[in-house]
């Protein structure tokens, strides 16, 4: 029989073989299953996508039984701690590790596309002081769209090697612009000196030349803290915000857009804006003495465990593992968070609880990521920020390999139509 699957359809007696290729069938197969030959033919019905496979990548692999993450088959763990963000990023983009004259090249011209059109900057004053820093983020990824037309050349190679460079150089600067603006501090150039972290670091907490300030320096641990963030945070294979990039990309719609959407994605709580909301829920517990009745009330159903369970770990989180250890080196920098005690005590509860270890929730990447990022000195609406600087690796990697995929077309889920039948218009005074 080989590698087929057989299928009986007990409403007509019929049997189907299916190819079977990587432990997979191909939905489409399923279409020749009828019982009338003009009917549609059959379906599989996933919503979430629980159990379905949208494409082949060969970009991150994850285990999530085993709390493996790799890219490009490089061990996560060997990445936060050799590594840099930069590396990291051409490893996704391109497959391997740079050598060291593409690293030069590569930083170069990453430094030489980092500044923003004036005009972006005026529009970042567009916004009220207070806005959430995402909005005015996702905001002004997807404007820039409009300075840049050529993106839309999206089947062209080197344009897109254009745009990704463009993507990943700029959108450190947005983040940096949205935090000075809400903070009413002058803009920070970037600083062709200084490492990819290193500058945005400068352009958040620096100063503007000619001032009478000392000049800012970030302290090495803490600017090798935010690039190992950065690179846990790179790529995740088919999340959220990572399907919508693909999703949206496959109309052939620009890059800048399409990350627009993909930010837009993980803005929410369930996903890279959990950072934030773990951040709120550990301040709202205030102390241990309140976590037992915090629990009491997520088991209830009326409150979600921010920062614990994932769709696809059902083991510790690798990222999880690394940030915790990169958490103690930044707080012997800044001092310890006063959460940090309500954080391990939760932790700690949440692991032994028979709720938690039945549905198999662990600490995912945003448990602790969010209190390095308030020891450094980041306001909590910053946090999904931090998260999408380093996802755009992963989107523009993603988004790339999605275009030069020939099975790819304009992604188009189908749905089952449960709605009323054909019926006639009422009109106004018969309703
Ligand atoms: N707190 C309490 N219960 C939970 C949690 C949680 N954080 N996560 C899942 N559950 C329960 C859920 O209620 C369900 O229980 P039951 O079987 O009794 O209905 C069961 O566990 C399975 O959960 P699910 O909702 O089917 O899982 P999912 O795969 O649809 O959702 C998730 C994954 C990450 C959205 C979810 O675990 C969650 O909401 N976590 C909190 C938000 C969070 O930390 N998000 C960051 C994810 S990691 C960073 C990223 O990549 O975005």
């Amino acid at each position: 029989m080989g590698d087929t699957l057989t299928i009986t359809d007990n409403r007509t007696g019929k049997q189907y073989e299916l190819p079977i290729t990587d432990g997979t069938i191909r939905a489409a197969d399923l279409r020749q299953i009828k019982v009338n030959e003009d009917e549609f033919g059959m379906m599989s019905y996933d919503p979430a996508f629980l159990n379905t496979a949208n494409c082949r990548s060969r970009i991150t692999f994850i285990d999530g039984d085993r709390g493996i993450l790799r890219y490009r088959g490089y061990p996560i763990e060997q990445l936060a701690e050799r590594s840099t963000f930069i590396e990291t990023a051409h490893l996704l983009i391109h497959g391997e590790l740079p050598t060291s004259t593409e690293l030069d090249e590569w930083s170069e011209e990453l430094v030489t596309q980092s500044t923003l059109p004036e005009n972006i900057k005026h529009f970042i004053e567009g916004f009220q002081r207070d806005a959430h820093p995402m909005g005015m983020f996702l905001s002004a990824v997807g404007a820039l769209s409009t300075f840049y037309p050529d993106s839309k050349n999206v089947l062209d190679g080197g344009s897109r090697q254009t745009q990704i460079t463009r993507l990943i150089a700029k959108v450190p600067t947005i983040a940096a612009y949205a935090h000075r603006y809400r903070t009413d501090a002058p803009y920070v150039s970037p600083d062709p000196n200084l490492s990819f972290v290193g500058n945005f670091m400068n352009m958040l907490n620096g100063h503007p030349p000619g001032g009478s300030e000392s000049q800012y320096r970030p302290h090495p641990e803490l600017e090798r803290a935010l690039d190992i963030l950065f690179i846990l945070h790179a790529d995740h294979e088919q999340n959220c915000s990572t399907s919508a990039m693909r999703g949206i990309g496959s109309s052939q719609a620009d890059p800048f857009v399409s990350l627009a959407g993909a930010a837009a994605a993980l803005y929410g709580p369930l996903h890279g804006g959990a950072n934030e909301a773990v951040l709120r829920m550990l301040a709202e517990i205030g102390s241990v003495s309140n976590i037992t009745g915090f629990i009491k009330r997520v088991k209830d159903g009326e409150r979600r465990l921010m920062g614990f369970g994932h769709r696809v770990y059902k083991s510790y989180d690798p990222r999880a593992k690394v940030i915790k250890e990169t958490a103690y080196r930044v707080f012997e920098v800044t001092g310890k968070s006063p959460l940090l005690d309500i954080a391990l005590e939760l932790e700690r509860i949440a692991l032994e609880d028979d709720y938690f270890v039945s549905r198999r929730l662990y600490p995912n990447v945003d448990f602790y990521s969010g209190l390095i990022y308030e020891a450094m000195g980041f306001d909590a609406g910053m946090f999904p920020v931090l998260f999408a600087i380093g996802r755009t690796a992963g989107w523009v990697a993603q988004w790339q390999e999605m275009l030069k995929d020939k099975e790819q077309r304009i992604a188009r889920p189908r749905q089952l139509y449960v709605g009323e039948n054909d019926r006639e218009y009422i009109p106004m005074d018969q309703r």
